[in-house]
């Protein structure tokens, strides 16, 4: 579905963002992409979809390169990509609809289109996609009126009803409580399999990324060092991953055993 190659980015200043990252996500599959900050997954979501243009590489969407094109045929196939962004950019001034109904303008830019009438079919599906990430009773709410939460949960609606093929997810849940996190996480996660959408989650948290997402890829200074079943997380792993650091810490509390066991989901199973 997305085929990413030998991608670098190099930015003008000479900081190299990406070093030749290559990763396969299947039509479904949904990705947790974890690293320190400055390791580059930001700079890896946003060449995708060519907002960032990549020094080297290639991005292949199904049987499209991304990399290669330019002006309508670029916005054309950026349709196929919902991007979710960790400061949920929604139009504060806008209701809860009127931002869903901004998503299907694309990348068109919304102010040129704002005159357009929506079609009743896309009217629909806001109201189908709102009822399903369960905001139907805040449809007239204003943006700025709403929790973090509920801002993220219009971001998912808002990239959905363009029915995207490749969802890209930028810290969705940066700012938001552990247990909104989690519910943010449960529904990106079902949309993505309902809909056969693959996805890319840029993601902080690695219990959060564990919890809800099979495969990892662990980006290190530009460079993947993990791809692998989020079981495969052991102390190691992290360490290659983030640097030196006791993981047993993060295990409960308890700390000591260094046995290879993944120490983050022992956690997770010792809080059941
Ligand atoms: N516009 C830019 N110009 C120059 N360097 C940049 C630019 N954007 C990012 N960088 C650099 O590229 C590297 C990767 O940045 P990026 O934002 O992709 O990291 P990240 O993994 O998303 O980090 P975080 O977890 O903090 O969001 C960093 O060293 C950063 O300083
Ligand atoms: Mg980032």
């Amino acid at each position: 579905m997305l085929r990413i190659q030998a991608l670098t980015k190099t930015y003008k200043n000479g900081e190299a963002a990406l070093k030749g990252v290559s990763l396969g996500v299947e039509a479904g599959e949904i990705i947790g992409l974890i690293g320190p900050s400055g390791a580059g997954k930001s700079t890896l979501i946003r060449c995708v979809n060519r907002l960032i243009e990549p020094s080297s590489g290639r991005v292949q969407l199904g049987e499209v390169e991304l990399t290669g094109l330019s002006g309508g045929a670029l916005r054309r196939e950026r349709r196929r990509i919902g991007m979710i962004f960790q400061e949920y950019a929604l139009i504060e001034r806008l209701t809860v609809m009127e931002n869903v109904l901004a998503g299907r303008l694309g990348y068109t830019g919304f102010w040129n289109s704002w005159f357009r009438r929506f079609a009743a079919q896309d009217v629909q599906r806001a109201i189908a996609l709102l009822e399903r990430v369960g905001l139907i009773d805040h449809i007239d709410k204003r943006a700025d009126a709403l929790s973090g939460g509920q801002r993220q949960r219009v971001g998912i609606a808002r990239a959905l009803i363009q029915q995207p093929e490749l969802l890209l997810v930028d810290e969705p849940t940066a700012s938001l409580d552990p247990k909104t996190s989690r519910s943010v996480m449960r529904l990106l996660t079902e949309l993505c399999i309902e809909n056969r959408l693959a996805a890319i989650v840029n993601i902080h948290d690695v219990v959060l990324a564990q919890a809800f997402l099979p495969r990892i890829v662990g980006l290190n200074a530009g460079i993947v060092v993990y791809d692998g079943p989020a079981s495969g997380l052991t102390a190691e792993v992290l360490t290659s991953i983030y640097g030196e650091e006791d993981w047993t810490r993060t295990a409960a509390g308890e700390g000591g055993s260094d046995d290879g066991e993944p120490l983050v989901i022992a956690r997770m199973e010792a809080e059941q």
